[in-house]
């Protein structure tokens, strides 16, 4: 395939709008279409959320559709980019791939480890390509430290701790855990899925959490149990006043930790090194940019395969088992 991949995005909210801006300079792909069923959405063209951007795109000249029905009737693409709430993920990925389109979905990759199972089948049975936004597998400084933790460069990883936290979105969905899965699943799960990229899949969960008047698990910390391995935490919260997150990493040998990209690294005695990686990266670019390539090459997404973010899933799964059962360990299968 030599020419650039044809995008149809739907879901055009918060974040369809800062994927749409990340087509502006990809170089295999090209937005061609748009679709949300609430109209008002095309008024607002421009937005800026989370790390990085692409900058403000022109989309005067993208396609604008209502409803999935009408984009495939009327637009020319390949790849279909779902920015929808959770709980339509799944839906919407599995009728794209029956109808032939690839699939990059953002995450949580479905609402449950059942229906992620179900697009997952979808695929293969359609042969197209299915990958899930989970973005940190795409920045740099996250990479430098899985790279850090593969190499042994400052010895073995001896314990893992990370944080997000930040208060509760504001659309409605968020604030259903049927729809969202709580901070549980939307927000921490992006580290749940760093940890399972990194480390693999744990041997069990411990998992304290809250529940607060929306019934999802919205703040919560839990324990990654690896037998032999780091001892790893990660707290996820939307009950805080202010955005927060931070990575530390302890190896034998020094300390790495983690602020956007830049990367500290404290060694005993020493002052304290600051990496700085690549500018100008924005994950959301990046994971963009890989996908398209993998279309391009008709090659299996291997950063970010979905039998991987499945099992972030189920891990999330696990975690929201053992903070309902007031913290009882919950084991997992390998
Ligand atoms: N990777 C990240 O850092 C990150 C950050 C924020 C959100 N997200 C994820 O992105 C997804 C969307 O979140 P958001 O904050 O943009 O939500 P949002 O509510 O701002 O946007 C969702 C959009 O989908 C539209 N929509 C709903 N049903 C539709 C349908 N059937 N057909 C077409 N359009 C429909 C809505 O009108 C809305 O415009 C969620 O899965 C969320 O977890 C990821």
């Amino acid at each position: 395939m030599t020419e650039k991949i044809k995008v149809a995005l739907i879901g055009f909210g918060g974040m369809g709008h800062f994927h749409a801006s990340c087509y502006k300079n990809q170089k295999n792909a090209e937005l061609v279409a748009l679709c949300d069923i609430d109209k008002s959405q095309f008024e607002k063209l421009e937005a800026e959320i989370n790390v990085g951007s692409s900058g403000k795109a022109d989309l005067s000249k993208v396609g604008k559709y209502l409803s999935y029905e009408e984009l495939i009737q009327k637009a020319d693409f390949d790849m279909l980019d779902i920015c929808l709430p959770c709980h339509l993920h799944a839906e919407y990925a599995i009728r794209a791939l029956k109808d032939g389109y690839h699939v990059l979905c953002e995450k949580p990759m479905a609402r449950t480890p059942a229906l992620a199972d179900r697009m997952i089948r979808a695929a293969r049975e359609n042969n197209r390509l299915l990958m899930i936004a989970q973005c940190l597998r795409f920045g740099p400084a996250f990479n430098f430290l899985k790279d850090a933790y593969n190499t042994k460069k400052y010895g073995s990883l001896l314990r893992l701790d990370m944080r997000r936290n930040g208060s509760l979105p504001t659309q409605k969905w968020y604030r259903d855990p049927a729809r969202s899965g709580g901070a549980l699943l939307d927000l921490h799960l992006h580290d749940t899925d760093f940890i399972n990229y990194m480390l693999g899949v744990p041997d069990a969960v411990i998992t304290f959490g809250v529940v607060r008047d929306t019934g999802g698990i919205d703040d919560l910390i839990t324990n990654y149990i690896y037998k032999n391995g780091p001892r790893v935490s990660s707290e996820g919260s939307w009950c805080r006043t202010s955005w927060y997150c931070s990575i530390v990493a302890v190896f034998r040998k020094a300390t790495v930790e983690l602020l956007g990209n830049t990367v500290k690294v404290a060694r005993p005695d020493q002052p304290v090194e600051e990496i700085k990686l690549e500018k100008d990266t924005d994950y959301y670019y990046n994971e963009i940019a890989y996908f398209a390539d993998c279309i391009r090459k008709n090659k299996l997404p291997e950063q970010c395969l979905p039998e991987s973010t499945r099992d972030s899933i189920r891990i999330a799964a696990a975690e929201e088992r053992s903070a309902r059962a007031g913290g009882r360990k919950v084991f997992l299968k390998k």
